[in-house]
């Protein structure tokens, strides 16, 4: 995002540069979810004098006992809410946060294709809260977690921050709107925010209509494994740590206006994923079964990463060869975890969704 020449917060495009000691106060939103739980991990424990709030609604995906070893950190607190309530958000920020990421979203593609309305409300509309709400309390840095998928799909190139957007589904224009909104944030008021857009991520606690955690939850109950198509759509797969730390340096050394793609280039097709984590579960190959294609399916995601790792030294920490194993034994001994999430409301949504199919 080019910063306009004009117009209010010109003094924001200096690098923020915090390795002088000072302490982060952080907003986080949707911190109970997937990728935002294993952040505020992360944070906790790279950062001894950073502090973490975190705000979150509670939907059927947010699961305060992803977070039950830091219930009890001082320095860190949690808020149950919405975004989208611009009286708790301005009141919060009113408690002088310094940095917000905003985490908080409807994330699944099937669902948006659905019922787009609820990923109209969170991811628009209260992305522009926050955004609201940061600008009135004088923020110091917007983080918006966005994703490869604003870009679409790509047959050749991979998407750098330059590639035109084209969502293609619900979930991903919603991003896309929420990405133009931050941009225009930026432009209009010099709100001093930065984009990331990282590609599939995988790891602890993420919920089981995803993919991966759908395999291996399956797999173990011996359930039919559901592949969409031809299963030949291909997604670059990072592990969910890696991801946070390139939040983390993106919020230490990042430049205001600034989009940073994340990926780690570990492409691989669905099926070839799926055969994977059977063979490391001793599980056959036959447990798959082709259903049919979600609508408006993206063929292939592809990332490239070279600004955050020339610009901000970020690069991967971990293989997939090993993180994918990990991920496979952390569902294997967390089983407690993934039954309660996989009762209740997923029982519903796993029967709307692959009925019929
Ligand atoms: P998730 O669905 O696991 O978690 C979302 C969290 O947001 C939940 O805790 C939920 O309760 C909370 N939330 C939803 N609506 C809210 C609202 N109105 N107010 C407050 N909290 C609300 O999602 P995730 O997979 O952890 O993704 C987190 C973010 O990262 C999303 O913005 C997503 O678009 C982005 N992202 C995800 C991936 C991925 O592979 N999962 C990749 C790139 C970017
Ligand atoms: O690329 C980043 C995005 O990755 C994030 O922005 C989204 O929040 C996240 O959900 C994820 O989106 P995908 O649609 O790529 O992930 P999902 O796990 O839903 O699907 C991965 C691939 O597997 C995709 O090609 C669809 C296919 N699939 C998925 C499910 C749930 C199947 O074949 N069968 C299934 O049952």
């Amino acid at each position: 995002m080019t910063r306009g020449s004009t117009g209010p917060g010109t003094g924001f495009t200096r690098r923020i540069n915090r390795n002088n000691g000072e302490t982060v106060r952080l907003l986080v939103t949707g911190g109970a979810g997937f990728i935002g739980s294993n952040f505020i991990h992360y944070v906790l424990s790279h950062h001894s004098d950073w502090q973490v709030a975190n705000l979150d609604k509670l939907t059927y995906a947010g699961n305060l006992t992803n977070l039950d070893d830091v219930q009890s950190d001082p320095r860190y607190r949690f808020a149950k809410g919405d975004i989208n309530d611009r009286k708790l958000v301005s009141n919060l920020l009113s408690q002088g946060f310094d940095t917000i990421v905003n985490f908080a979203a409807e994330s699944h593609v099937d669902r948006s294709i659905m019922d787009a309305s609820p990923f109209i409300e969170t991811n628009i509309v209260g992305t522009q809260v926050l955004l609201e709400g940061a600008r009135q309390s004088g923020i110091k840095l917007f983080l918006q977690v966005s994703t490869d998928e604003v870009y679409g799909s790509t047959d050749s190139n991979a998407f750098t921050e330059e590639t035109c957007l084209a969502p293609n589904s619900p979930y991903a224009a919603s991003k896309a709107a929420a990405d133009l909104l931050c941009r225009a944030y930026w432009r209009t008021y010099g709100l001093p925010v930065i984009i990331t857009r990282c590609s599939n991520n995988y790891g602890p606690y993420q919920f089981p209509e995803k993919l991966i955690p759908l395999v291996v939850t399956n797999a173990l109950e011996m359930k039919q494994i559901p592949i969409y198509g031809d299963g030949l759509n291909v997604r670059d797969w990072i592990y969910v740590e890696d991801h946070c730390r390139a939040i983390d340096i993106v919020i230490q050394k990042g430049k205001p206006g600034e989009i940073y793609n994340v990926g780690v280039g570990s492409e691989r097709t669905n099926l070839e994923l799926v055969y994977k984590l059977l063979d490391i579960l001793g599980r056959p190959k036959s447990m798959v079964t082709f259903v049919a294609d979600r609508p408006g399916h993206d063929r292939r995601y592809a990332i490239d990463a070279t600004r955050i790792s020339r610009e901000l030294g970020w690069q991967p920490a971990f293989s997939y060869e090993s993180a994918i194993g990990d991920t496979v034994n952390w569902y294997i001994k967390h089983e407690a975890w993934w039954r309660r999430v996989k009762s209740g409301e997923y029982l519903d949504y796993y029967k709307r969704m692959y009925s019929g199919k």
